[in-house]
């Protein structure tokens, strides 16, 4: 019953001590030391579970009083929206904030997230209430009634935690060697000889969207005339940008982006199991234009500097317009390029 407490993480990083199956019926009294133990080991292991502030242990009971937490669904950007709403929305009513396992699994190895993980087996005996969340902030959510609450839905806009701002800055800082990776790629990069004074991050959205875009919401993704000019954008008021490309379609970008000025490194590995590599790249940068999708839009939020976007990408009448709120999703000062619709309006039934 003890060890179902535990949260998974900290299972993973015990099964990874050499030493812990002969000590792992001292494992109660002998947690924090024998732990410390495993943490001195490791220490020169460049995992996530070598910093000390990765391990958190869930209590042995749950708080009285009531627990927040929220369904993890999604690849990395939806992730990191949910982290992120639950840990606004939990604060604002005054409770305790636990993450799944799951998305520890997904967040841990690229952040350093604090919020603690409620393994799945006392997860499973918590009588809990399931709370939709639309994606845009409501007062509502100023004053959920229930104890056990867990969130649901898909929740990625600035309007739920973008008054603690620092808080999940702080929350979503990247892992020393992530960054180091990422830093060690953009200092080797050069513009026509010499080194680029703005790096502007862009991250192309393909993959399922391509298909998902125009067949199930009526819209369409960007394409090669919206990168045209968002790159002109950042060459019209930087004196010598680069412009760093990830994507989930590598292939296309190379064919699509114009890099004839010399001022385009296709950077992207284009991994979607393994996208912390591409995400560290664009928090690294100065700036960025996003496509569309959750992992642009956190990538630009985390960059901090100027934001283009594909503004008004689905046709009146599409069903993406009753679950995504623009306004809900980019920040006023972010800069929008309308779409062309054209292909839509042309695949139109
Ligand atoms: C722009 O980004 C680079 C790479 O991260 C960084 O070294 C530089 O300080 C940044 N410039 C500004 C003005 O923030
Ligand atoms: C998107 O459409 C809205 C409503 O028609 C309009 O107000 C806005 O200016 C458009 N945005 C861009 C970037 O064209």
């Amino acid at each position: 019953f003890v060890s179902s407490l535990l949260p998974a993480a900290a299972m993973r990083f015990w099964a990874t001590c050499p030493s812990s199956f002969t000590i792992s019926f001292l494992f109660i009294i002998l947690m924090v030391s024998t732990i410390f133990h495993c943490h001195q080991r490791l220490a020169l292991v460049p995992t996530p579970w070598a910093s000390p502030r990765r391990v958190v242990l869930a209590p042995r009971a749950l708080p009285q009083g009531g627990v927040f937490t929220i369904k993890a669904q999604g690849r990395l950007g939806n992730q990191m929206g949910e982290y992120a709403t639950l840990y606004a929305l939990a604060k604002m009513n005054g409770r305790p904030a636990f993450i799944p396992a799951q998305m520890h699994n997904m967040l841990a190895p690229i952040f350093r997230i604090t919020l603690p993980v409620l393994h799945d087996t006392t997860a499973s005996r918590v009588p809990w209430q399931n709370y939709h969340l639309n994606d845009w902030m409501e007062e509502r959510h100023r004053h959920i009634p229930w104890e056990y609450v867990r969130l649901t839905g898909y929740p990625c806009s600035w309007t739920f935690y973008h008054h603690l701002r620092a808080e999940i800055l702080r929350e979503f800082t990247l892992h020393d060697h992530v960054r180091e990776e990422a830093q060690s790629y953009l200092r080797g990069l050069q513009v026509k000889g010499s080194r680029p004074s703005t790096f502007v991050g862009v991250h192309v959205r393909r993959g399922d969207y391509v298909h998902v875009m125009p067949q199930v919401w009526k819209g369409v993704v960007a394409d090669r005339r919206y990168l045209e000019q968002a790159l002109d954008w950042f060459r019209a008021r930087y004196r010598t940008p680069i412009f760093v490309v990830t994507s989930d379609g590598m292939a296309w970008c190379r064919q699509n982006i114009d890099s004839s000025l010399r001022d385009v490194a296709f950077a992207g590995s284009g991994h979607q199991g393994s996208p912390g590599k591409d995400f560290a790249l664009l928090t690294q940068c100065n700036h960025t234009i996003m496509t569309v999708g959750t992992f642009g839009v956190w990538a630009a939020y985390l960059a901090g500097g100027n934001v283009v976007y594909l503004a008004n990408f689905t046709l009146p009448g599409s069903p993406f317009r009753a679950v995504f709120k623009p306004q809900a999703a980019f920040l006023p000062e972010w800069v929008g390029i309308a779409a062309d619709l054209g292909q839509a309006r042309k695949s139109r039934p």
